[in-house]
């Protein structure tokens, strides 16, 4: 067991490849970020969280790879991890070697809970693959269920000009505004108290975690980290009157993925200012910037808590489909 610090070369090489083979294995859905952006994660300081990351040889070869982040603004009491080890290692105990160094830095820390996610078949037991059997073995819990969903794209462009045509009259009060990579100044404030919202609004089961606090410095991080990373990203808010931001939605699609996938981020509208439509007309609105930067084939991924009904309306008005599902599981660390 070492702790890789993303500076020397090789063994974040071996770490990635075991991490790219872990992950993929077990879920034809499953991907993973390119060598580079995991660098970048592992490297760059951050003023809400603290990355780390391990890997495990076996005669040794890196054989599995573990990392967590360390949330410091807010949820101080939580670590979120995730870890793979490579189909030919399995049953060893190395899997359960690098949840013990997680276990450890998370008890070292103070941390009371730690938590991560781990795919399942659409139907069936959350334990059906290795990685819900594995964490209900070490006596994690789920916390919550989501329903992990796919468009293939490109998008009908057809298809979203008669929804736009359909949204236009209901969202007509509000003002639509996208931009690629860096949130205009103007929004930056009133995006950051929307983003402070989240997690009170969306579903969050039994998870253990409170609101996020956001400020300009980590949206700003935020954004350039992405961009370091390889990722384009598409953001589109609506505007009240007013002129304060009330709802969002994002999508990123980044070079190099393993399965050159992209993945829808959060879409959020303020609970006072939904019956609009606003849901559906961001989500049109980025996925028109979308295919009018590159019309490849590709999955776009999202995740729904599995009782989130009006998001999940507008997704599969998109033609977005159910593929599986993904537990959110947690223990506590005392
Ligand atoms: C989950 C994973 C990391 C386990 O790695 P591993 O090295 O095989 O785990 P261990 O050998 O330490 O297994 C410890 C125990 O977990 C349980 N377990 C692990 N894999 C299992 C499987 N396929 N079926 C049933 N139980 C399993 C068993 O109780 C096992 O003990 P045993 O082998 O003595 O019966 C590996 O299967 C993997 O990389 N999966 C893909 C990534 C993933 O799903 N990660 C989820 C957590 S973030």
């Amino acid at each position: 067991m070492e702790p890789v610090t993303g500076h020397e070369e090789g063994v974040l090489t071996a770490w990635h490849a075991a991490l790219v083979e872990g992950v993929l294995h077990d879920s034809p859905y499953a991907d993973e970020q390119p060598l580079e952006a995991f660098r970048v994660w592992l490297t760059r300081e951050r003023v809400e969280s603290q990355p780390q990351a391990w890997a495990a040889r076996l005669d040794g070869t890196v054989v599995g790879a573990a990392s967590a982040l360390w949330p410091r603004q807010d949820n101080a009491h939580l670590g979120e991890f995730e870890l793979a080890v490579v189909p030919a290692a399995r049953r060893a105990g190395v899997g359960t070697e690098l949840l013990e160094a997680v276990v450890a830095e998370g008890r070292r820390r103070g941390r009371r809970t730690l938590t991560t996610e781990a795919a399942a078949p659409l139907a069936g037991r959350l334990t059906a693959l290795p990685g819900g059997a594995f964490l209900d073995r070490h006596g994690f819990a789920v916390a919550m269920t989501e329903l992990h969903y796919v468009l293939r794209l490109p998008v009908d462009a057809a298809l979203l000009d008669l929804l736009t045509a359909e949204v236009s009259g209901p969202s007509g009060a509000y003002r639509l505004v996208s931009w690629t990579g860096r949130c205009p100044d103007e929004w930056v404030e009133s995006l950051c108290r929307l983003h402070e919202t989240f997690m009170d609004q969306a579903p969050t089961g039994d998870l253990d975690v409170e609101a996020e606090r956001w400020t300009v410095q980590r949206l700003r991080e935020g954004e350039q980290r992405m961009l370091d990373q390889g990722r384009t990203t598409f953001d589109t808010v609506a505007v009240c009157p007013d002129g304060q931001v009330v709802g969002e939605t994002g999508l990123m699609v980044q070079r190099g993925m393993a399965r050159d996938g992209g993945f829808q981020s959060g879409t959020l509208v303020r609970p006072e200012h939904r019956g609009h439509r606003l849901g559906l007309a961001m989500k049109v609105r980025n996925l028109q910037r979308l295919l009018a930067h590159d019309d490849r084939e590709r999955l776009l991924h999202t995740w729904n808590e599995q009782g989130n009904a009006p998001m999940i309306a507008v997704n599969t008005r998109l033609g977005f489909e159910p593929v599986e599902r993904t537990g959110v599981w947690q223990r506590p660390l005392t």
